[in-house]
């Protein structure tokens, strides 16, 4: 199963990014995930839109080549970062790569949260006439204190964190049999 992995950061040593690289690796066997880079994509404009730049055409075709969309956000000021919002206004519109695309969120700050509220907002946006992706519900993954759960070179070293994030991979394999 293909999984393209969105990081909503692009913080040089960003745990969000250090999250998805973790979940890539430890599920290579089950996932043939794509972390793709968002800080190479420009602004989205409408005066640009039916024109794209090579980077777009690359970005969406990532997109629309995946079975699924791995969503790994921080939380801004109480949503989701603007550079994920770029990434999604791109997605959203044109040939709408996300629509029926399943998603999977998960997420990661150092407050004790975890980035529940930027993840409620994404599931809300998921939603938007330009996007109808199907989200995975009840299995949300909120990594609080990830400054406490992880080593520096990105291992998860939290058992209960791994068991947790254990069960809900199988949760979400089981729930893509859906769209198959
Ligand atoms: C934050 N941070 C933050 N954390 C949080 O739990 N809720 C929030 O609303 C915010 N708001 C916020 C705004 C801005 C502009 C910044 C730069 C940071 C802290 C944030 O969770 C922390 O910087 C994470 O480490 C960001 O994720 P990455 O880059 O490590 O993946």
């Amino acid at each position: 199963m293909k999984v393209a992995v969105i990081v909503g950061s692009v913080r040089k040593d960003s745990f969000n990014r250090k999250l998805a690289e973790f979940v890539k690796k430890r599920y290579n066997n089950r996932f043939d995930m794509e972390i793709l880079d968002l800080s190479v994509l420009p602004l989205y404009s409408q005066d640009i839109e039916n024109n794209e730049p090579q980077e777009i055409t690359n970005f969406k075709k990532s997109v629309k080549e995946a079975d699924a969309v791995l969503w790994v956000t921080p939380e801004y000021n109480s949503t989701i970062p603007g550079v994920l919002g770029n990434a999604i206004d791109w997605l959203s519109r044109v040939d709408k790569v996300m629509i029926g695309k399943p998603s999977w969120i998960m997420g990661a700050s150092m407050g004790n949260l975890g980035t529940v509220k930027a993840q409620m907002h994404l599931r809300d946006i998921l939603f938007a006439p330009g996007l109808q992706s199907p989200v995975l519900i009840g299995n949300e993954i909120y990594v609080g204190a990830v400054h406490t759960k992880m080593d520096e070179a990105g291992n998860i070293t939290d058992e209960a964190t791994v068991a947790f994030l254990d069960t809900v991979v199988d949760n979400f394999e089981q729930w893509m049999k859906c769209f198959n």
